[in-house]
């Protein structure tokens, strides 16, 4: 999407220049014009012209709103990452990136991707504010310390592109910077095969699931304790104080990181806090598993929530 940013970059800057220019040399030009050449120059009175006035007043108008449309659209689509994007998930920390593919394959402050292919990070933020910027994709993200951002990209081109963060973190903040690596879908493959996994995120998210004892709680049906998470991703979830909420990543990560923020109807808050206890990387794995539970049986009655 660089090069359309570009263009509309271009654009409002193209526009800004034209008015300045024209503007600044109207005023040289009229005041040498109209300069007093005589001692008896008396200036004349002007009442207006209401044809100026809404020509001055549509011209900028219309002006604005095109930018206002291009710049609108461009953002919706940035914010929006396609559904077939490759997810990966990145955890800022003072001051380094650490990365996880979806097969499991970790890195710190590099980020090999695959062309042509969308790349959705997840973005998350271990201790204070960071920015997750890449200059050269036209993309910035904030990770900001408990709640998960997203942003998208799609590498067009194989080569090396920087990777700083762009929001100020602490002393080795202009050293927090790393690189992404473009490369083309054979190659790609090929190092992640070099790479040591210890398994996809879901099944380290679904290890700890056990190793938490989430799961003597949370079972498949709505015997346990606590509501069942099989089919919970992406659907809405009524609370015990009457609200309707959608268990998107944010409400998962609350959830497990401050359980009493949002007890789900008919349940009691009886679950202990996670805050401290799982790092962020744990805590996307513990998401990426909860999003594979798949509903326990085809059609839940509504007492089964
Ligand atoms: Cu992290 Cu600046």
């Amino acid at each position: 999407m660089a090069t359309e940013m570009d263009l509309l970059y271009g654009f409002i800057i193209a526009v800004c220049t034209f008015f300045a220019v024209l503007v600044s040399a109207l005023v040289v030009y009229f005041t040498i014009k109209y300069r007093r050449q005589r001692p008896e120059d008396v200036g004349a009175d002007i009442h207006g012209s209401l044809a100026l006035e809404l020509t001055w007043t549509f011209i900028p108008f219309v002006l604005a709103l095109v930018m206002f449309a291009w710049g609108a659209s461009l953002f919706f689509r940035l914010a929006t990452p396609p559904a077939n994007a490759m997810e990966i998930f990145v955890v800022g920390k003072q001051w380094m990136w650490k990365v996880q593919h979806p097969d499991g394959v970790r890195e710190i402050n590099e980020m090999h991707v695959p062309i042509n292919r969308p790349i959705r990070i997840t973005l998350g933020s271990e201790d204070v504010l960071h920015d997750y910027s890449i200059p050269a994709f036209r993309v910035k993200m904030d990770a900001v310390p408990g709640r998960l951002t997203t942003l998208w990209f799609e590498a067009t081109t194989p080569g090396e592109y920087h990777i700083f963060c762009a929001e100020y973190c602490g002393t080795k903040h202009s050293g927090m910077i790393g690189k992404v690596i473009a490369m083309t879908p054979q190659d790609y493959q090929a190092w992640l095969a070099g790479g040591r996994s210890t398994g996809t995120a879901a099944q380290n998210g679904e290890r700890l699931f056990a190793d938490l004892a989430c799961n003597t709680c949370h079972k498949p049906d709505a015997t346990g304790r606590g509501p069942s998470l099989h089919g919970l991703f992406g659907n809405t979830v009524e609370l015990a104080d009457g609200r309707k909420v959608v268990a998107d990543d944010n409400y998962l990560r609350e959830s497990i990181m401050n359980s009493q923020a949002k007890v789900v109807k008919g349940y009691q808050g009886i679950m202990p806090a996670f805050q401290g206890m799982v790092s962020e990387e744990n805590l996307m794995q513990l998401i990426a598993y909860i999003r594979t539970l798949k509903p326990a049986q085809p059609a839940p009655d509504a007492a089964g929530k």
